[in-house]
Parts: structure tokens; C-alpha cells; sequence
């Protein structure tokens, strides 16, 4: 009882504090005991595990013991340590298509916790960067010697002050470790790999050809900078225009909407309740605690699941401390963490299935998504034949550098609720593609239409990708789309109509005004 009131007075107070920093920090905790941080694993309490999301929705719940060898699984996975050869399927097209462009999405890579466990040692991570250190990447030094002349670019304020590159020997909390540069260097030649026989970008790119934006972290900002090198090793810093978002969401001027965070606060109010449901969850933080010497409280505000993730994504055993004066100690256990993630993919299984969180997710991204399909209007527009291209060239590749909190929303929004929970150096790839320009035999078998200059040319299609996966047939507004009758690819018009008009209905509106503040504009 004293809980919930504490809780719902902590709802109200924190309504308060939503309005005022919204803007900065989209992903408020209401939960009592949990500090407020802008970068959690996952979306509510307690930090989580990378995990299939979609696959365990008819999950029994297994009995703890046979659950470690599948925490480990997850973990791995989450970690996404940038050692193993990986799919990639960005860039691949029928013949003849034409990339007109590419903007992409990426979660910041390995980073150090951004909690610490009280009375346990801090893992020993250096965040210097080292080509004598595991893992490391060719590029690995001249990137680091390119980010010394960052002086060269243009900076929006305030990212002209934030470090270019991890450079403690005591990582500091959420700093980006050497594995998160390496995991976006890798990230940025696979794609280079992908889109060099396209030509997606001349050579030399003009300024505004290339977009990069990102939020005030340093993990985020560092984290485009490698992909970017990776992508154009030894890019002209002088074309380089490096963007700030204020907000998590990339919301840009449109952040203002009270019912998102209502969706949110209901949210986190139907994760509150179903971890206080659960017994086993509780039993684990109390008897952490004890290990530890610790109040449950102040157990459960610092977060473990994020320390111990580091543990394992470093290799680094779990953290003990000796206790009393016979010099015995105690340890985490894997089986604990076992327990914490369980209660995650519970948790997973639950939101999906109340909906509350999908509609949080489309207002969330919605500026975003809206944002994104006018750079496709635009570059197509700015394709047609016999129009004049814009002095400079269009936007073609767009990186946005983000966290979980953005890419977690994005997937959802976009109906990709069965992905995986953002791991380090997740990307999400849109790709907009022209199909050759019709025949005269295809223009006469089409009639009249074909008639008119403008049918001569090709048709716009759409591809999303994540995690080097093609996801396109997965998304809301081409799952139903018969790709075997017609064209091999979704057609950009249907991402047009979701974007403009459809993805509202899961909030029974029609715009973004009506959704966010209750009436039609
Ligand atoms: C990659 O690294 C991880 C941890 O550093 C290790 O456990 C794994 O065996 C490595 N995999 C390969 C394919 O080298
Ligand atoms: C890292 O920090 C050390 C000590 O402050 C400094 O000497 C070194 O030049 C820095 N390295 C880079 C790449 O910034
Ligand atoms: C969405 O894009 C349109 C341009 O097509 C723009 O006028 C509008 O302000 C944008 N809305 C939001 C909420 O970003
Ligand atoms: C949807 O909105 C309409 C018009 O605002 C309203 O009449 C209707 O009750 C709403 N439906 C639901 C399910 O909320």
C-alpha cells in the first residue's frame, strides 16, 4: 500500500518534471526507487538484456536453473562483439535499380554502465583507444589520427566541446569503450562494401549530400564518427556539418506532445505492476541485496542488469564482496541475472500485448519518421528527368546517432515489434531505390498514361534493413503488400501513406496535432 502511494505520488510529481525537460530527457522513470537517466537498456525499471523479442511470445516460463545457458545466449547477442562475420544485405537490388538514397539509424556501440553497483569494484575497463588492444580494426589508428583534425569541420554548438574519442584509462560511466569504435568502424565499411558499385556518393560529396546528427553524448557522437570513417575513411572535414538533437527522439521542433507522455506514464504504471507481481523477481533482489550488504532499495536504483552486462560483454567475472571478518565473500550470479531477464522477456511479452507502448512509440517517432519520407520526396523529386539538380546534389546519405531509447520506439512505430531489443551498434537502414526507366514497349502495354514525359520515369521503392536484415516486408505498411505478383520491392507511396496518414490510426487520430493534443488542427 505504501509503495503504490509513494509510486503514484512519485506519477504525479513526475508528470511535473516531464512537461519541464521533456525535451532533453524523453524517457523519464517513475518508478520509485530508479534514478533518472537518459540511456537505459531497456524501457522501464530495471536496464535489460538484448533479446528476441517476437520469439518468445508463447514462452512457458522455464524454471530458473535452465534459463543461464539462454541469459548467456541473449547477452552475446546484445553485447555484439565485433568479431563474427555477419549478414549484410544493404545495397542488394534487382538490376538496374538506381540508390537515390540512404538514411540510417544507428544505436552508440559498447559503452561502459552507466550505473555503478555500490560497494562493488567498478569494472576495470580502459577506454583508451590502442591498436595493441583487443579488439581492433585496420583503420583503427588513422581514425584516430582524423579525429585530431575535427577541428576542421563544423560543429553545432555544443558538440564543437564533446571529446571526438574515449580517451580515459579508467573508463568514465557511459563512455564508448574501444569494442563500441570498432563495432561502428566495422559497421561503416560493411556499408561501404554495400553501396561502393551503387556510387551513392561521388567521391568528392558535397555539404549537403552528407547528413550527420547527433545527440550531446559523447558515445553517440564518437559512435557516427567511426561509422562515418568507416563508410569514407579520411572524409574532407570541411564538408562535414556535425548536427545536434536536443531530444533522444530526434523530435527536432516538433517534441511538444502531452499525449505521448501520457502513453509513456501509463506505460510505466503497467510495468510497475507486473514487476511488483513477480515473486521470483523480488525474492532475487533481495537476496542480491543481502549478498552485497545493501538495502533491496538501493539495490534495485543502481540498476545491476546494466553493470553486469558490462561483466559480460567484457569477460569480466560478476562482482563479489567479502563479507564479515572471516574473509568469506559473495558473489552475483549468473543465475540472478538469469532471473532479471526472464522477468524482461515477460515484460516484453506483456507490453506488446497491452499496446500501450506502440503508441507511445508512433507519437514518439512520428517528426522523425515524417522527416525522413521528405528527404525521399525530396531526392526522388530532385531525380526526375530533365529536372536540374539542386546546386550541391540532394541529401543521399543521412546518419542519425542514437540510443536504445530512439531505435527501440523507431521499431516499434514502424510495426517491427518482433525485432530484436536494440544491441551496441544496432543500425536501421532506409533505402530509396528508382526502377529502370520504363520501355517504349512497357510505356505502349501501359496506354494513355505512358503517354505523358513523366511516366518515363522509373518508380520508387523502399527498403528497410536491420541489423544488415531485410525487414521491409515486415514493416506495418508493406506487410501485406504481394510482392511475388508485381514488383520485387515495396513501393515508396506505401510508406508515404502510413507516414502521412495510417500510422495515426493506432492512436484514433488523423495528424500528429489531433494525436498529441486531442483536436484536429
Ligand atoms: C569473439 O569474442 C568473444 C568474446 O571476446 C569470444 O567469446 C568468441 O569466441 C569470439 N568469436 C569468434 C568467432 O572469434
Ligand atoms: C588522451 O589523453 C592524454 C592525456 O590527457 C593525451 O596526452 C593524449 O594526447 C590524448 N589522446 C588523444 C588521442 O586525444
Ligand atoms: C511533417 O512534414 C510536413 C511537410 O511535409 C511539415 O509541414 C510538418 O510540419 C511536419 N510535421 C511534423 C510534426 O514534423
Ligand atoms: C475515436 O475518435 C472518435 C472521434 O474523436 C471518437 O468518437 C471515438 O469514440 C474514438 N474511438 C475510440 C475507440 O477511442
Amino acid at each position: 500500500m505504501l509503495a503504490r502511494n509513494r509510486f503514484l505520488l512519485l506519477v504525479m510529481v513526475g508528470g511535473a518534471v516531464l512537461a519541464i525537460i521533456s525535451l532533453s530527457l524523453q524517457f523519464l522513470n517513475l518508478m520509485p526507487t530508479t534514478p533518472v537517466v537518459e540511456d537505459r537498456l531497456f524501457q522501464g525499471a530495471d536496464g535489460g538484456v538484448g533479446v528476441a523479442l517476437g520469439k518468445s511470445r508463447k514462452r512457458v516460463f522455464p524454471v530458473p536453473h535452465t534459463q543461464e545457458p539462454d541469459a548467456m545466449a541473449g547477452a552475446s547477442d546484445y553485447c555484439n562483439p565485433p568479431n563474427r562475420s555477419e549478414q549484410a544485405r544493404e545495397g542488394h537490388s534487382p538490376a538496374d535499380y538506381k540508390l537515390l538514397s540512404v538514411q540510417m539509424m544507428i544505436r552508440h556501440g559498447d559503452r561502459y554502465p552507466i550505473y555503478s553497483i555500490p560497494k562493488t569494484r567498478r569494472p576495470p575497463i580502459d577506454c583508451t583507444l590502442s591498436n595493441s588492444r583487443k579488439p581492433s580494426h585496420p583503420l583503427l589508428n588513422s581514425f584516430i589520427s582524423h579525429m585530431g583534425k575535427g577541428g576542421h569541420g563544423h560543429w553545432e554548438s555544443p558538440l564543437s566541446s564533446v571529446p571526438r574519442l574515449p580517451n580515459h584509462s579508467a573508463c568514465e560511466m557511459g563512455e564508448l569503450t574501444q569494442t563500441g569504435v570498432v563495432q561502428h568502424l566495422r559497421n561503416g565499411q560493411v556499408l561501404q562494401q554495400a553501396y561502393r558499385r551503387h556510387n551513392l556518393l561521388p567521391p568528392n560529396w558535397s555539404p549537403s549530400q552528407v547528413w550527420f546528427e547527433t545527440t550531446g553524448k559523447s558515445r553517440t557522437l564518437q559512435s557516427g564518427l567511426a561509422l562515418l570513417y568507416g563508410f569514407q575513411p579520411d572524409f574532407d572535414w570541411t564538408r562535414l556539418t556535425v548536427r545536434h538533437q536536443l531530444s533522444t527522439l530526434f523530435c527536432g521542433s516538433a517534441c511538444d506532445c502531452p499525449a505521448r507522455n501520457r502513453y509513456l506514464e501509463e506505460e510505466q504504471r503497467r510495468q510497475y505492476r507486473i514487476r511488483v507481481s513477480d515473486t521470483e523477481l523480488e525474492r532475487t533482489y533481495v537476496e542480491m541485496a543481502r549478498t552485497l550488504g545493501l538495502p533491496t532499495r538501493q539495490l534495485r536504483a543502481a540498476n545491476p542488469i546494466d553493470s553486469l552486462l558490462c561483466h559480460l560483454c567484457h569477460g569480466i567475472p560478476f562482482p563479489c564482496v567479502s563479507t564479515g571478518n572471516s574473509g568469506t565473500s559473495g558473489c552475483l550470479t549468473m543465475a540472478q541475472f538469469a532471473v532479471i531477464r526472464r522477468q524482461q522477456l515477460d515484460d516484453e511479452v506483456d507490453r506488446r500485448k497491452e499496446g500501450l507502448y506502440h503508441k507511445y512509440a508512433i507519437l514518439a517517432m512520428y517528426p522523425y519518421l515524417n522527416r525522413t519520407a521528405n528527404k525521399m520526396e525530396r531526392v526522388a523529386r530532385g531525380n526526375e528527368a530533365g529536372r536540374l539538380p539542386r546546386p550541391g546534389g540532394e541529401e543521399v546519405f543521412t546518419l542519425s546517432s542514437a540510443h536504445d531509447v530512439t531505435v527501440a520506439p523507431l521499431l516499434s512505430a514502424l510495426g517491427l515489434e518482433d525485432s530484436r531489443f536494440p544491441r551496441f551498434a544496432a543500425r536501421l537502414v532506409f533505402e530509396l531505390w528508382k526502377s529502370p526507366p520504363a520501355s517504349q514497349g512497357q510505356l505502349k502495354k501501359r496506354g494513355s498514361k505512358g503517354e505523358k514525359s513523366k511516366a518515363k520515369d522509373g518508380e520508387l521503392f523502399l527498403r528497410v534493413l536491420y541489423n544488415g536484415e531485410d525487414v521491409t516486408f515486415h514493416t506495418t505498411f508493406c506487410r501485406f503488400y504481394d510482392h511475388h505478383a508485381g514488383q520485387p520491392l515495396c513501393p515508396l507511396k506505401n510508406f508515404l501513406s502510413f507516414v502521412r496518414r495510417d500510422i495515426f490510426r493506432a492512436v484514433n487520430a488523423t495528424s500528429y496535432q489531433e494525436a498529441c493534443h486531442g483536436s484536429p488542427l
